[in-house]
């Protein structure tokens, strides 16, 4: 069995709390999953979770908003540079009408045979909403949005990656993640990425020598990390072994992240990939299960700052 089975979530540093919060359970129509506070560092800056209305994995995107400290980064080379989100076939039109009506430039277009809706996020992050036909994951209905079965998002459907070269990541992806390569054209290279439920999702690799590197840091406008999910700790460590093996040895120690565990990984072609698996209490662990995404909460370790910390963020009506 793989290691690896799915996408946990894709974590992004955005601009403003509020434009990010809009964009997602407005424009998009997912659901608040977790109001929490950056762990890393020592700045007050919002983790904000969206998704399914459960959160599962597989649906989870997360964002930094960076607008208060002010901190902004560079989209370039050797960087995530799209995410890309699952919609029902046909869903297309729906959304391009939609988001162009919400004052969010949209317009379809194709990449490795599939329908896409290109759009970005306020903060200049690429968006797309790819019609997967074989992603078999209800459709995240949210009515008060105005999203239905035929058209609601489904949840993560991949991302691509901008590098220089693409022969390192190639061999990254096939020989220590043990993705299947699924296409390589002059459009990149795509990755499938192994899930036990058969679902279907991709890593995409994009070859680009033009654009400057992108930056590394937490900083706005730029994706951060790829989390895929290892479902358990054995599966973790195992592929933390594998990948030393091969003498990617700069695999971070376990990180606690409260709702599940995390270690993180710079890929040859210079995203950060993150190996993460959710704990038994999951979301519920602060919040009721059913109520999950709607307080601001703090993990035991920030109690003492809990006060700094909302003094220090930017004001949001929820
Ligand atoms: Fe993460």
């Amino acid at each position: 069995m793989a290691l690896v089975s799915g996408y946990h979530h894709l974590t992004m540093s955005t601009h403003g709390a509020q434009e990010d919060y809009d964009f997602f359970t407005r424009a998009l129509g997912l659901y608040s999953v977790k109001r929490t506070v950056l762990f890393d560092g020592t700045l007050p800056v919002y983790h904000l979770y969206y998704g399914s209305r459960n959160g599962d994995a597989s649906t989870i995107l997360t964002t930094f908003p960076f607008k208060k400290p002010g901190i902004y980064g560079r989209r370039g080379t050797n960087q995530s540079r799209t995410i890309m989100l699952s919609i029902p076939q046909g869903a297309a039109d729906f959304w391009v009408d939609r988001l162009n009506g919400l004052g969010i430039a949209a317009q379809k277009s194709s990449r490795f045979g599939l329908t896409r809706v290109m759009l970005a996020h306020p903060c200049g992050i690429l968006f797309e909403l790819v019609e997967n036909r074989d992603d078999r994951r209800a459709p995240i209905v949210n009515t008060a949005q105005g999203t239905s079965e035929q058209t609601a998002i489904k949840g993560i459907y991949g991302a691509s990656i901008a590098v220089m070269d693409a022969t390192t990541m190639d061999e990254f992806m096939d020989i220590g993640m043990q993705f299947q390569r699924a296409a390589k054209s002059e459009e990149g290279l795509m990755f499938t990425v192994p899930e036990d439920n058969g679902l279907h999702s991709v890593v995409e690799i994009a070859v680009d020598r033009d654009s400057p590197q992108g930056t590394w840091t937490l900083a706005g406008g730029t994706i951060h990390h790829l989390a895929f999910n290892t479902v358990n700790e054995d599966n973790q460590y195992a592929l933390k072994a594998r990948l030393e093996g091969m003498g990617y040895t700069d695999i971070s120690e376990q990180k606690d992240r409260n709702y599940f565990k995390s270690m993180y990984m710079r890929s040859p072609g210079g995203a950060l990939f993150e190996l993460a698996w959710t704990v038994p209490e999951g979301w519920a662990k602060d919040e009721p299960p059913g109520a999950i995404g709607e307080s601001l909460v703090f993990p035991p370790w920030f109690e003492d700052r809990r006060q700094e910390m909302v003094d220090g963020l930017e004001p949001m009506t929820f």
